[in-house]
This record gives structure tokens, C-alpha cells and sequence, in this order.
């Protein structure tokens, strides 16, 4: 058995506080039900209400309280909002995750200022300002606190597919590296987090059986990701036992790293409009 099973008693995280952005769906909604698994009261935001009101059900029938907020992380003032109502309805939040994406379109010869800065706002900007407002309400609370953002493989690859998508999640690495620093003398971590090929519901070849058990056999570890996969990982961060983890960045890709084979495979999903 291990931690999250059904059935297991893992409560690292008893009566704290999570919020996670773009919880209605895939590694979002993973993360808030794996934080409720661990005894914490969850924040459930996203710019799709219905979704988040789903994720927000779920935490309750694990026991924690959970509020569903409406949020477009790229706005700064709706984002600080939702921090202020997570504090005012459940408590200081301790863990917030920067997890809100989406995919990019264009190369360098067709991409759109549309399309570049749609991907830069949610992606880059939008994982500022929930770090931010996540970062001051810890600092004025004084107790400390976790802050993780999602990265991607992208962020290391120099593949043929989205040329904002790479950009935006090599950035939030950098981001988030360099937040670590800030935040540390508060006694507040920072840590991204590298998944790949974890099965969510944005990318079309995501829904594909064919596409997908292609490329599971040519993952190292012989299959493709699952949102709890790296909803472990975060766990994890956001205990106490990773009081000493900070500024670093963490794969989640079943041993993907640089293989050609797996980079091939997502790069060609890539131009098809979808990402790694
Ligand atoms: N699934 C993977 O293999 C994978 C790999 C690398 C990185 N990631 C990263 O993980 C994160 C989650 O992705 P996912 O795969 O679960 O995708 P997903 O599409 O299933 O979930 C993304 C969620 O973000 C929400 N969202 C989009 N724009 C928003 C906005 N402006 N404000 C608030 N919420 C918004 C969506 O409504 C959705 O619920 C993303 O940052 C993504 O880049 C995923």
C-alpha cells in the first residue's frame, strides 16, 4: 500500500490549508484530492466554475472543507481574491500551486501575438500571481508555507512543437528557482515540477488508445504518466518532512529525460497542437 491507497492513513498534512489553480480538471483535480487525502482543507480554483465545484465535492467526501472559487489566473486581482477567501473561509493557506496551463500554438514563423500572449498569461504570468499572492499571505501569517509551480519537460527540450508552451514552462523553472530564494528566510519553500505525459483532458492525442499505448512502450518505465503520479510528488513538497527542499525542479516522467524515441513521439503530438 502506499500513501493515497485507499484505505491508508496519511495525514501529513492535517487541518492545513492547499489552494491549487486549475483544480478542475487532471493533475489540478489530482492534487486537491491527494492534499484532502492528506488531511488538508482545499481551495479548488479555476476559470471553469463547474469543474472546480466537482474537484471542491470530491475533497469533502475524502473529509476536509473545500470551497470552489471562479478564477482567471491571469488576472492579479481575481487571484488575489481567491487567496483572501481561501484565508477568510478555511485558514493561512500553507501549500499553493501554480498549476493552471495551457497548451501553446505557432512557431517562431506563424505564432500569433494572440496565441504567444495567451499562453505567456496563463502559463507565466498567471503562475506569478499565485505564487505572489500565496507568498504574501504566508510571510504577513508568519508560519511558513509551500509554494510549487508546474514546470514540464518542455521546459528542457527544444522540440518542434509549441513555441510559447516551452517557453512559458522553462520560465516558471527559472521562476520558481529564483522565488525559492526570497522566500526561504520565511521559512516558505519553492518548487517546481516536471511531469510528462501525464494523462489529463487538454491534449487531443491524450484521448487517443492507440497514441497512447505507442507511446507507453517506449517510456522506460512502460507506461504513460497519471495525474497521481505527480500528485505524489507534490505531497511530498508539501510536507514538513521537505523542509529542506527548496529551489529545485523535479521530474515526473517515468525516465523520459532526454530519450530520443519519447521526444519524437511528443513532438509529433506537439504538432498536432497538443504538448509534453
Ligand atoms: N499532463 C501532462 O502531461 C503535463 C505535462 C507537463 C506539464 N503539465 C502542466 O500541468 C498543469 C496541469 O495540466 P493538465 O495536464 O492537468 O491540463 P488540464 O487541461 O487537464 O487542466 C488545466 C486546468 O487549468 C484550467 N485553466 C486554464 N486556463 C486557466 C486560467 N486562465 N485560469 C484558471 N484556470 C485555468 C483549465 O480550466 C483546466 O481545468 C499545466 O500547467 C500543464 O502545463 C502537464
Amino acid at each position: 500500500m502506499r500513501p493515497g491507497d485507499p484505505g491508508t492513513i496519511s495525514v501529513r498534512l492535517k487541518d492545513r490549508v492547499a489552494v491549487v489553480t486549475g483544480a478542475g480538471s487532471g493533475i489540478g483535480r489530482a492534487l486537491a484530492v491527494r492534499f484532502a487525502q492528506e488531511g488538508a482543507h482545499v481551495c479548488c480554483a479555476d476559470v471553469n466554475l463547474a469543474t472546480a465545484i466537482e474537484t471542491a465535492d470530491i475533497v469533502r467526501s475524502h473529509g476536509p472543507s473545500a470551497i470552489a472559487v471562479e478564477v482567471d489566473v491571469r488576472s492579479q486581482a481575481q487571484v488575489q481574491a481567491m487567496v483572501d477567501q481561501t484565508e477568510s473561509e478555511l485558514g493561512l493557506p500553507w501549500v499553493c500551486v501554480a498549476n493552471a496551463g495551457i497548451s501553446g500554438r505557432g512557431s517562431i514563423l506563424d505564432v500569433t501575438v494572440e496565441d504567444w500572449e495567451a499562453v505567456i498569461g496563463v502559463n507565466l504570468t498567471g503562475a506569478l500571481f499565485t505564487m505572489q499572492a500565496g507568498a504574501r499571505a504566508m510571510v504577513r501569517g508568519g508560519k511558513g508555507g509551500r509554494l510549487i509551480a508546474l514546470s514540464s519537460v518542455a521546459a528542457d527540450w527544444a522540440g518542434k512543437g509549441s513555441l510559447g508552451y516551452a517557453t512559458t514552462k522553462a520560465a516558471v523553472r527559472h521562476m520558481t528557482r529564483n522565488i525559492a530564494q526570497q522566500v526561504a528566510e520565511y521559512g516558505i519553500t519553492a518548487n517546481s515540477l516536471g511531469p510528462a505525459a501525464a494523462i489529463s483532458n487538454m491534449a487531443p492525442w491524450m484521448k487517443s488508445v492507440e497514441y497512447l499505448e505507442q507511446l507507453g512502450r517506449t517510456i522506460p518505465v512502460r507506461r504513460v504518466g497519471r495525474a497521481e503520479d505527480v500528485a505524489n510528488v507534490a505531497a511530498f513538497l508539501a510536507s514538513d518532512e521537505a523542509d529542506y527542499v527548496t529551489g529545485g525542479y523535479y521530474l515526473v516522467d517515468g525516465g523520459i529525460g532526454d530519450s530520443p524515441e519519447v521526444r519524437m513521439l511528443l513532438a509529433e503530438a506537439g504538432r498536432r497542437g497538443a504538448r509534453g
